[in-house]
């Protein structure tokens, strides 16, 4: 369906109040898509009328006190904020309560500051075409979730997904680098993320030893040329990988597409919000049926059926893959899947600190669901009869419920999309008014933001350790927040202090477009080495001695050191269509002492940290005089550090 001129030019509304701007947009939109949901139904109580919600500007008791949460010059951050960068295509470190951004993180795009994408190492990472170049160069990072043991942060492991090109990825914690990229077979839109916490059958593996990957869109299975034309052969795969290998271990064919996933704490349930149950390609067609699900993973069951031989295998994959689908477990006691109906098009799923609760925010509908942990293991034995038994509680929070985080005391923080603001409900009330206490009033509290909230994460919330001090909202506009940069803005974070009962706005820090979602940890959690190894890398140029050019036919290979301010050799002489390698190994032991080699007019440039060891190879295709120089300011005579790289003819 296109959108009408109409419709386009209402965007340009002369309208000062942003909030409404915003809200009316995204209204107008919905309502040109053919949505008009219950949008305006949404019976809303004293706490949730928007003019009632304040922000920190118009309400004092919504502002800090001046300097509460300064954190002064040389005084260090006390989380860390680990953030997907969208389709910038990296991960990102923000500190806490600052804002102060601490690292970037390459991992699907290039990034020459550290020669990602440049260096053989990096390159091995990302993957190579047969000629040595790069198989993508591009990448979309939504989601980043870390390893857990005994329910909390091991401080070992990240995991982000590429949703334009279906990889998952994985970042030590040690050194805050990519370390393993691998492709999904047979999915597209790959977006929702999460490692278990426990194993569900062994109780002594009380730790992440598994990666679910959830698709978004559904495609011929193979994707080979075959049914291009028929999209009711077309499916979605719910993929496990292995947290260590980071090879595939399993798939799942499901009715639906994948948005957001979660996982139980006992190790036993992986859950996916999805929309599009009705297996529609156009809009109209993916709105059609009242409800969609949040789909239940028997983790035990599936792997259970993997042994037992009950696998197919999709294409030149050799991914083993179960059929999830509804119509292949109608028995509740073997299925593998259970199907939660939900309000149509959901959006996140999130679960409780205590394990109890699985939280589906409604996105179309004002609601949030709330299903319980210990019902779905009832579903499972079969002791439910209705597939809706496991809700436990459906609360009116507000428009455009998005996704819910937790402080560890019962409260639940849901982003409203539509009204701009985080709502705080507490849990046991709305089960308590689901249950037909007509007194409990589930909305406790809502703050606005500025503007339009997509993930709201708290601190430690994701884990069993959530302790209710900051709550993170990532906007996706800024306007006014900011000077303005032309006619794209950065994008906002605003941090909530949600210690006490009112939320109250302590900042906003800028984030460059577009971060999705993000994990809060305890500075303590994350324990970072200081320098490298130098035996973890084969190829090191281990003493200044072993500086050497060495040819072999057409091929030379160049083994080079650093130290401040010089590199071991002054020269380098190499023959015009040679193909060279260069190796340098950086022999400096201060901690943050890099330094840079970049060749001039080659486009090569790269770091090697201390103790670090990165390659190049590249063909020698101009003659002349190229200097190589150091591009990290290391040392006082950082300038004079360099060396001739000579092509003769
Ligand atoms: Cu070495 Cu700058
Ligand atoms: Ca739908």
């Amino acid at each position: 369906m296109k959108i009408t001129q109409q419709e386009a030019d209402s965007n340009l509304l002369p309208d000062d109040s942003r909030r409404k701007f915003l809200g009316a947009t995204a209204m107008v939109t919905l309502a040109g898509a053919g949505m008009a949901v219950g949008l305006a139904g949404c019976k809303q109580d004293d706490a949730s009328k928007p003019g009632h919600a304040a922000s920190a500007g118009g309400d004092a008791s919504r502002a800090v006190a001046p300097g509460e949460y300064e954190i002064h010059p040389g005084k260090l951050d006390s989380y860390y904020i680990f953030s997907s960068a969208g389709h910038n295509g990296e991960m990102r470190i923000y500190g806490l309560p600052s804002g102060r951004t601490l690292k970037r993180i390459p991992i699907f795009n290039m990034d020459p500051m550290v020669g990602w994408g440049i260096t053989n190492e990096s390159k091995k990472i990302i993957g190579t075409n047969a000629d040595g170049s790069l198989k993508y160069t591009t990448g979309d990072t939504h989601h980043v979730h870390g390893s857990y043991k005994d329910g909390t942060y091991d401080g070992k492991y990240l995991w982000t997904n590429d949703k334009l090109n279906c990889r998952i990825a994985r970042v030590r914690m040690d050194y805050m680098e990519c370390d393993k990229i691998t492709d999904i077979p047979n999915v597209q839109g790959f977006h929702g993320i999460f490692p278990d916490k426990r194993d569900p059958v062994d109780p002594a593996i009380n730790y992440t030893t598994r990666v679910f990957c959830g698709a978004e869109f559904h495609i011929p299975q193979a994707n080979d040329g075959r049914d291009l034309d028929d999209p009711s052969k077309w499916f979605c795969l719910f993929t496990c990988v292995d947290a260590e290998s980071m090879e595939v271990r399993w798939q799942v064919k499901l009715d639906g597409n994948m948005e957001l996933l979660a996982t139980s704490y006992d190790g036993k349930l992986a859950a996916a919000t999805q929309y599009n149950t009705e297996g529609g390609v156009t809009l109209a067609e993916m709105m059609s049926a009242e409800r969609d699900a949040c789909v239940f993973l028997n983790i035990e069951r599936i792997e259970a059926a993997i042994e037992a031989g009950k696998s197919f295998t999709i294409g030149d994959s050799k991914v083993p893959v179960l059929d999830g689908t509804k119509a292949a477990n109608k028995d509740p006691k073997t299925a593998l899947t259970y199907y939660v109906p939900v309000p149509k098009n959901p959006h996140g799923v999130n679960i409780s600190p205590d394990g109890k609760y699985f939280v589906c925010s409604g996105k179309l509908s004002p609601t949030a669901t709330v299903i319980a942990t210990e019902l779905v293991h009832k579903w499972f034995a079969g002791e439910l009869k209705d597939e809706r038994e496991s809700v436990v509680a459906e609360p009116e929070i507000g428009l455009g419920p998005l996704h819910t985080a937790f402080d560890g005391k019962g409260n639940a923080y849901t982003s409203l999309f539509l009204d701009s603001q985080i709502v705080k409900w507490n849990v046991d009330a709305a089960i308590a008014h689901f249950n037909g206490d007509k007194s409990a009033k589930p909305v406790v509290d809502r703050i606005d933001v500025h503007y339009q909230p997509g993930h709201t994460y708290s601190s430690m919330g994701e884990t069993k350790e959530a302790d209710g001090m900051f709550l993170n909202a990532g906007n996706k506009f800024s306007k006014d927040r900011f000077l303005p940069v032309g006619p794209l803005h950065v994008e906002t974070e605003q941090l909530i202090d949600i210690k006490s009962d009112k939320m109250r706005l302590i900042h906003d820090h800028t984030a460059y477009p577009e971060p999705h979602d993000a994990i809060i940890v305890r500075a303590d959690v994350v324990k970072t080495k200081q320098i490298y190894n130098m035996d973890d890398f084969p190829n090191a140029v281990k003493s200044f001695g072993d500086s050497r050019v060495e040819r072999n036919g057409k091929k030379v290979n160049v083994y080079m050191t650093s130290v401040a301010p010089v590199y071991s050799l002054e020269e380098i002489r190499v023959k015009l269509g040679d193909e060279v390698t260069l190796t340098l190994t950086n022999h400096d032991k201060v901690e943050d002492l890099a330094h840079g080699c970049g060749i001039e007019k080659y486009n090569i440039n790269f770091i090697v940290n201390p103790q670090e060891t990165h390659s190049v190879t590249f063909r020698a295709d101009k003659a002349g005089v190229f200097w190589i120089y150091c591009t990290h300011f290391c040392h006082a005579l950082h300038l004079e550090m360099r060396t001739r790289f000579i092509v003769e003819k």
